[in-house]
């Protein structure tokens, strides 16, 4: 049986359904971060780009007739998938395989590379997700802790298991391990490696190569974030054919509606739009990070559109969550044991950061002990 689920559980006894299937007893279902129905909200707490997607995107969006809705789309995403593969410099689209938002791509992976008993692997803290896929599909999520300033350990170098997500840059530390120990764990790995590149257009470096090195890895990216269409749902996986050829047998048959892809094609026809957004949020990232620190907050340096702002004194970071909810500036609170003295703050506008770096001096000044 799976280990007990920290994010997803449910007592059994909360259990009512007549019809549940046993596996569902114990699953309760990932919790997004919160999409409020109000405009007038600061939402700093999903990770969304606060830029909008490219113009190009919206003229393809506008172009899209009648024709296009009325019939199936490309069943295997073609036109999508070569020219990500000239994007990410690989030869063909059969190195790529198109998904409904990444989210979608790791439910694949397990589907695809994982039995039911199985065991998967993954550090902690990291994506929750990856626990209420496992449950899902009755595999059991072997979690090793990450270290005190959020580093793997040579733990994790260490626990067989069918498959690992290795997420770089990590969520919700904004850390990303060195392409040294990513290089090093795929070798010694024996088991798929699901690189999940979420936030890497914000990062320094990235693992696109790898898959071309290893034959167990895969790089998993999102458009969510980076190209700004996380309303979208648009995500791509790259691994070498033989292991796209056994997604191609384990996806829906439209996996990809005729919108997604056209709208994937104009985002990456204007990839310097996505680089100008990102190079404005990577500079409000510092600018945020040095105001944080000023303030008190031990923020690990991040490579990604977040900061983790871990904070000891008074008020506690749960009260700074609620009273900034209660002026309608989001942030990510986890109750979770190590995570329960921090706040994760997605990287705004510079406006967003400014109108929430006011709120919290001012609640650090009423309330702080
Ligand atoms: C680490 C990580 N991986 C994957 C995803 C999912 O991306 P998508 O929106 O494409 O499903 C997210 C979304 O927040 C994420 O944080």
């Amino acid at each position: 049986m799976p280990a007990p689920l920290r994010f997803g559980s449910v007592p059994r006894k909360h259990s009512k359904m007549k019809y549940e299937r046993t596996l569902l007893r114990e699953v309760k279902g990932y919790v997004p971060g919160e999409q409020p129905r109000c405009s007038k909200v600061i939402k700093l707490n999903t990770n969304e780009n606060p830029y909008p997607p490219s113009p190009k995107v919206l003229e393809a969006l506008q172009s899209l007739g009648p024709e296009a809705l009325r019939k199936y789309p490309d069943p295997v995403a073609l036109a999508l998938r070569e020219t990500c593969a000239e994007r990410y410099g690989y030869p063909a689209a059969d190195w790529i395989i198109a998904g409904n938002g990444m989210d979608e791509l790791l439910a694949l992976a397990l589907r695809t590379f994982v039995d039911p008993g199985d065991t998967v692997l993954a550090a902690d803290p990291t994506y929750s997700l990856y626990e209420v896929l496992c449950a899902l599909h009755g595999a059991t999520l072997q979690y090793v802790d990450l270290g005190p300033r959020w580093q793997l350990t040579e733990a994790f170098f260490q626990t067989p298991a069918r498959l690992c997500f290795f997420t770089r840059p990590n969520a919700p530390t904004g850390i990303a391990a060195s392409r040294e120990e990513v290089e090093r764990f795929c070798a010694v790995f024996d088991g798929i490696v699901v690189i999940d590149e979420a936030y890497v257009d914000f990062a320094d470096d990235n693992c696109m190569d790898l898959p071309k090195r290893f034959e167990n890895v895969i790089v998993m990216r999102t458009f969510s974030k980076s190209f700004s269409l996380a309303g979208m749902r648009l995500g791509v996986a790259v691994a070498q054919p033989p292991i796209i050829r056994e997604f191609l047998k384990t996806k829906d048959s439209y996996n990809m509606n005729a919108v997604a892809l056209a709208v994937g094609l104009a985002a990456l026809q204007d990839y310097g739009h996505m680089e100008a957004n990102v190079a404005r949020v990577r500079a409000t990232r510092t600018r945020l990070r040095d105001a944080l620190v000023e303030l008190g907050f031990d923020v690990p340096p991040s490579q990604t559109n977040f900061l983790l702002a871990q904070w000891q004194g008074q008020p506690s970071a749960k009260a700074l969550f609620e009273a900034l909810k209660r002026q309608n500036i989001l942030v990510r609170y986890f109750d979770l044991p190590r995570l329960r003295d921090a706040l994760r703050i997605t990287v705004g506008t510079d406006d967003e950061c400014d109108a929430f770096l006011a709120a919290l001096r001012t609640l650090l000044q009423a309330l702080g002990g």
